[in-house]
């Protein structure tokens, strides 16, 4: 047999020299645990279509906290299901609502040692359950919404949120966060933008979670197209004109193309969102013993560290940062 020079076996054939060469690395600093808490509630209940996750009241919120930071994940983001709703999801910038008072719990029992990150949207807090509030049409209006969510980015900022993230794909958003930010004094609260969001199959189970789902119609008309990819460029590139920090790309799993050209077009750190359904998906596979769980976990996960992204929302934060210490 005649090879070339190059042979590329010689390198994988021992741990030490597959791990001198490994282009990717996962830790636990790069992975942010996603976090429901529920105002109703004062157990934590299990939810079915994701096993091993459940919504939290306070008191078991800071539990699992715990439980995170001594597994090694130090970031989170919340999630809030207030107990009542309304057209304008009043109770998304009350100061006492229920993710004011999340993060004002977790800043006091855990300070500097825990990112404490907030989803800035309304479909948690309105009774249509839309990202925004509705127009004379009865579509979701997207400048009256802005209005909002400065509201919203104030109180949670207010109540100590380190990190603000808007995931209701309005037009203009970031902007609007970022001016409201700077101008009631938190001009060093970064923002990490739901730039690529797109209208995914995947939400289904953070849906029956976060008891979201819309009442009519769909988010077609405000999240992305799933068969754009330019498209996703220039939103990402709008939201780093507007002031965002982190850029994020959401699902991540069968978006590893917008993932790769995302960071090749900026130099702002780029967060993928591994989310509900994909990590529902590889629990079903895995609960049923068609497939190996902790090798496909962080499979998955390094493949999307991979692609580009440099931190890694995801239901699996607490089982991957196990499995890597
Ligand atoms: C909107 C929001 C959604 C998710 C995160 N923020 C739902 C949606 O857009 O319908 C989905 C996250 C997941 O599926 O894990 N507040």
């Amino acid at each position: 047999m005649n090879f070339p020079h190059s042979r590329p076996q010689r390198l994988r054939s021992t741990a030490l020299a597959r791990n001198l060469v490994a282009e990717t690395a996962l830790s636990p600093d790069q992975l942010v645990a996603p976090l429901f808490v529920k105002e109703s509630l004062t157990d934590p209940e299990p939810i079915p279509t994701m096993p091993g996750v459940s919504k939290h009241s306070i008191r078991s919120l800071r539990k699992e906290a715990e439980e995170l930071l001594s597994a090694g994940v130090r970031a989170v983001i919340l999630f809030g299901i207030p107990k009542t709703k309304d057209p304008e999801g009043s109770e998304a910038s009350d100061r006492d609502g229920i993710v004011q008072r999340a993060v004002m719990e977790l800043a006091d029992a855990f300070g500097s040692e825990l990112l404490i990150s907030t989803d800035l949207c309304l479909d948690e807090f309105t009774d249509h359950g839309h990202c925004g509030v509705l127009g004379e049409s009865g579509a979701v209006d997207n400048d009256a919404t802005l209005e909002r969510y400065a509201e919203i980015a104030i109180s949670q900022a207010t109540a100590g949120s380190g990190l603000i993230a808007p995931s209701g794909m309005m037009d203009g958003q970031v902007g609007a966060i970022r001016g409201a930010l700077d101008s009631a004094g938190f001009k060093m609260t970064p923002i990490m933008a739901y730039s690529v969001k797109f209208a995914s199959a995947f939400y289904g189970p953070f849906r029956d979670a976060a008891e979201c789902a819309p009442a009519f119609g769909d988010r077609r008309s405000y999240q992305m197209d799933y068969r754009n990819r330019g498209e996703a460029v220039r939103e990402a590139l709008l939201d780093e004109d507007e002031g965002a920090d982190i850029l994020m790309v959401k699902p991540a799993g069968h978006y590893l193309d917008i993932i790769s050209d995302i960071k090749a077009v900026t130099t702002l750190p780029v967060a993928a969102y591994q989310v509900s359904g994909e990590y529902s998906a590889l629990k079903a596979a895995t609960e049923a013993g068609y497939l190996d769980a902790e090798p496909v976990m962080i499979e998955s996960l390094t493949a999307i560290r991979r692609a580009g992204a440099n931190l890694i929302i995801t239901y699996f934060a607490k089982d991957a940062a196990r499995a890597l210490s």
